[in-house]
């Protein structure tokens, strides 16, 4: 095998491998006496394009604060570099990124335990990429299929530099860090994969096979993907979701204009009525009801008394993150000061890998 085989990414059998190791690592984390458990290190993130949704609660927030208070060492990315992968301007980011910050924060996520730190204030990210695009090939980039997707989402743009090879730069976030543990949705794993790879192959490569960069693995989260109000995947710039940011009007308001049927009576039927079924479903997460049960509380109220029971959910569900989510952002400096710590924190731990590899490939001066 070569250094640059790479059979081993993007199979079925990859998924069924990547899945049995994500389920051991639950265990870990799930077990306060795990062996080798205090070793574990979380490097998870997201793209500041604009407010965070219901989904991302769901999905994302709440499974990081699980993990922060069961004592897991925590690092968190705004990737605010990654946004111009697939979009011509990184539009308005910094009202994004503290957009981001103060959900963090009200969902609580804690700073004193988790880091939360910007691209653009870690430049080493950007220099380990280059030693990482050493050990990778095009035609590897180019069967991704996540970066197919992304490329095949951006209407007929032509494929940048930099959505080709962001796998490579998400790699250098999580080796950055020295991350084992990547809580990532499955469409995902094509990158962690990808970083496993670079792993290896830096330690084959570079390292003289010392095991410099350990392998990490994806931490698979089994919850549901969260609907849009019109039953397609929830997204911002759709106009389709509930971000965590509104008001309990501007959530009714939207609610009140989202699509559904005239039948009155109330039904979850996923195929034939996948706007209501989505309806169903949000308000369930939020009640801890089955979509079903939701169902037969509404009755024959048709979609008005659905529309109502679904904001009413919302809105209780969401009145305490709302509430500590405004005092947040109330206070910029505050803020400012929580990304300001994390990126140094973050910054001297990047330092110090990027100082290791130059060590490892001989450029010392
Ligand atoms: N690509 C991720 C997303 O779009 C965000 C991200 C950037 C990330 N770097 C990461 C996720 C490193 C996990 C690890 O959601």
């Amino acid at each position: 095998m070569t250094i640059l085989d790479d059979t081993e990414l993007h199979g079925d059998a990859s998924y069924a491998a990547s899945r049995a190791r994500s389920d051991t690592i639950h265990k870990l984390i799930d077990d306060p006496h795990g062996r080798g458990r205090e070793k574990l290190r979380v490097l998870t993130g997201d793209r500041p394009t604009g407010p965070l949704h219901i989904g991302h609660l769901f999905a994302t927030l709440q499974s990081r604060v699980a993990i922060q208070d069961k004592g897991i060492d925590t690092f968190i990315l705004v990737a605010d570099y990654q946004v111009i992968t697939d979009r011509d301007s990184v539009g308005d980011v910094r009202a994004a990124t503290y957009g981001q910050l103060a959900d963090y924060l009200a969902s609580g996520i804690d700073p004193a335990r988790s880091t939360i730190f910007a691209h653009s204030a870690v430049p080493e990210i950007g220099q380990l990429m280059l030693s990482f695009l050493s050990l990778v090939t095009d035609a590897e980039l180019r069967r991704n299929p996540t970066v197919k997707d992304e490329l095949a989402a951006t209407d007929g743009r032509p494929l940048s530099g930099l959505l080709l090879t962001y796998p490579v730069h998400q790699a250098a976030d999580i080796l950055s860090v020295h991350g084992s543990v990547v809580p990532v949705g499955r469409d995902q794993l094509p990158h962690v994969e990808q970083t496993r790879a670079i792993a290896r192959r830096f330690n084959a490569r570079y390292a003289g096979g010392e095991e410099y960069f350990r392998t990490p693995d994806a931490l698979l989260t089994d919850l549901p993907v969260v609907p849009g109000l019109d039953g397609r995947k929830m997204s911002t710039s759709r106009g389709n979701g509930i971000s965590l940011g509104m008001t309990a009007d501007e959530t009714a308001a939207r609610i009140r204009k989202a699509r559904t049927d005239s039948e009155r009576r109330i039904t979850f039927d996923p195929d034939g009525r996948p706007e209501v079924a989505s309806m169903l479903r949000i308000a369930g997460l939020f009640t801890g009801e089955r979509p079903e049960q939701v169902a037969d509380r509404i009755g024959d109220g048709g979609a008005a008394a659905l529309k109502a029971a679904l904001t009413t959910a919302v809105n209780d569900g969401l009145a305490v993150h709302r509430a500590r989510r405004a005092e947040f952002a109330a206070d910029p400096a505050y803020l400012e000061s929580v990304l300001r710590e994390g990126n140094a924190r973050a910054r001297e731990v990047a330092a110090r890998t990027l100082d290791d590899v130059q060590d490892r490939l001989g450029l010392r001066y």
